[in-house]
C-alpha cells in the first residue's frame, strides 16, 4: 500500500476529499440546516423564536456542550411527520455522498421527539426509509444507532428501548449522548446490559468534556465497542495504553471540539497525538449543520491546522472502515476500495 509520501502538499486536500470514508459519529438532528428548519416550521404551522435563517444562524455561538444542546433540541422541535425525518436524513445522505462517505452509521435521539408526542414509528421509519433509498440512489450504505439521552433517567431509557423494539431490525445499536458532566456512563449500566443481551452494538459518548474516568466506565461497565469523542483520554496514560492495546476506536469530531471550546484552536487539537500513540481514531462531523462543516471540511481544516500527512489520511480512512459495524467481508471490500484510490491517485 502506497501512502503517497511524495504527494505535493497542494494535492492533499483533493486526496482527503476524494478518498472513500465511513462516518461513524453523526447526529442526524445535528444535520438539520437552518433553511430546512424554517421550511419544516412553515409546513408544520410552527412559529420559531427566530425571525430568519440568518437570525437563527447568529445564535450558533457556543461556549460549551450545553450551550449547543439547548439550541440543537429547539431546532429538532420542527420535526413532526415521517416525511420530515425522511427529508432530514436524505439531505444528510446527499451531503455524505458529495464528501465520498460510502458508509454512515447515523445516531438519532428518539426521546427528543417522543417527549413531544411524535411516535417512535414516525421517527424510525422516516429515517430508515431514507437509508434504504440511499443505497440504490446514492451508493451510500447507511444504518441507524439509537442514542439514549443521558440527562434523562435510566428508566426513561428502558421505556425508549421498549418502544423501539418493534423496529429492532431497523437499527443496529445504541449509544449515549447529551449532557456529559454529571451523567457518567454507569448511570446506564442496566439498560446497556439489556441491549447487549439483545445483540445490539454498543457505543457511548465519553471524554468529550468529561474526565477519563467516564471513558473507563464506558469500556468496563457499559462494554461499549467504540468511544464517541474520547479526546480527554490523553490526560490518562494508562487509559491511552488500554485504548491503543485494544484498538478501541475513537470517533473524533474536530470542528465540533473547536466550536464547543474543547480546544481553543484547531491547531491545538490532539488528533495527531492520538494517532501517533497508536489509537484507532477516526474523523467525523458530529453535528455538521451547527459546527460549520461536513466530513470533508473536518478533514481538510484539521489537516491544514495540524500538519497531518498523507499517511495519516490513509490511516484515518482505514480506521473508519475497521471501526464500522459491518462484517469482515464488507470491511475488506471497503479497504480494497480505499487501497485502489490511494494506488491510483495523482
Ligand atoms: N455530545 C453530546 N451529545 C450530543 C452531541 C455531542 O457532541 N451532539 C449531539 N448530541
Ligand atoms: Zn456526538
Amino acid at each position: 500500500m502506497t501512502t503517497l509520501q511524495n504527494l505535493p502538499a497542494d494535492r492533499l486536500p483533493d486526496l482527503l476529499r476524494g478518498m472513500p470514508k465511513a462516518e461513524l459519529h453523526i447526529h442526524i438532528e445535528g444535520s438539520l440546516e437552518p433553511e430546512l428548519i424554517f421550511r419544516m416550521a412553515q409546513r408544520n404551522g410552527l412559529t420559531l423564536p427566530y425571525a430568519s435563517v440568518d437570525d437563527l444562524r447568529r445564535a450558533y455561538a457556543f461556549t460549551n456542550l450545553q450551550s449547543f444542546l439547548d439550541i440543537y433540541y429547539a431546532g429538532a422541535s420542527v420535526l413532526l411527520t415521517e416525511q420530515d425525518f425522511y427529508d432530514m436524513a436524505w439531505a444528510y445522505l446527499e451531503r455524505a455522498k458529495a464528501d465520498h462517505v460510502v458508509h454512515a452509521e447515523i445516531f438519532f435521539d428518539p426521546q427528543t421527539h417522543t417527549a413531544r408526542g411524535v411516535s417512535m414509528q414516525t421517527v424510525i421509519q422516516g429515517l430508515h426509509r431514507a437509508c434504504e433509498a440511499a443505497r440504490g440512489a446514492l451508493g451510500v450504505e447507511a444504518t441507524l444507532i439509537l442514542c439514549f439521552l443521558r440527562h434523562l433517567s435510566e428508566q426513561d431509557a428502558f421505556e425508549t428501548l421498549e418502544q423501539a423494539l418493534p423496529f429492532r431490525d431497523q437499527f443496529i445499536g445504541v449509544g449515549l449522548d447529551s449532557s456529559e458532566l454529571g451523567h457518567p456512563p454507569e448511570k446506564f449500566a442496566k439498560v446497556f446490559a439489556r441491549c447487549r443481551e439483545l445483540g445490539l452494538r454498543l457505543v457511548a459518548h465519553a471524554g468529550e468534556e468529561g474526565p477519563p474516568a467516564y471513558v473507563w466506565s464506558a469500556l468496563d461497565v457499559l462494554h461499549v465497542e467504540r468511544i464517541d469523542h474520547g479526546v480527554q483520554s490523553i490526560q490518562d496514560p494508562e487509559l491511552m495504553k488500554r485504548l491503543a492495546r485494544d484498538r478501541v476506536p475513537l470517533t473524533v469530531c474536530p470542528l465540533s471540539n473547536l466550536k464547543l471550546c474543547v480546544f481553543p484552536r484547531l491547531a491545538d487539537h490532539n488528533l495527531r497525538q492520538l494517532l501517533d500513540a497508536g489509537l484507532a481514531a477516526t474523523v467525523n462531523s458530529d453535528d455538521p449543520a451547527y459546527f460549520g462543516g461536513y466530513m470533508n471540511a473536518n478533514f481538510t481544516e484539521t489537516f491544514a491546522a495540524t500538519g497531518l500527512t498523507t499517511a495519516h489520511a490513509y490511516q484515518l480512512a482505514r480506521n473508519s472502515f475497521e471501526a464500522s459495524f459491518v462484517d469482515a467481508a464488507a470491511k475488506a471490500a471497503y479497504i480494497e476500495r480505499l487501497d485502489t484510490f490511494f494506488a491510483t491517485f495523482q
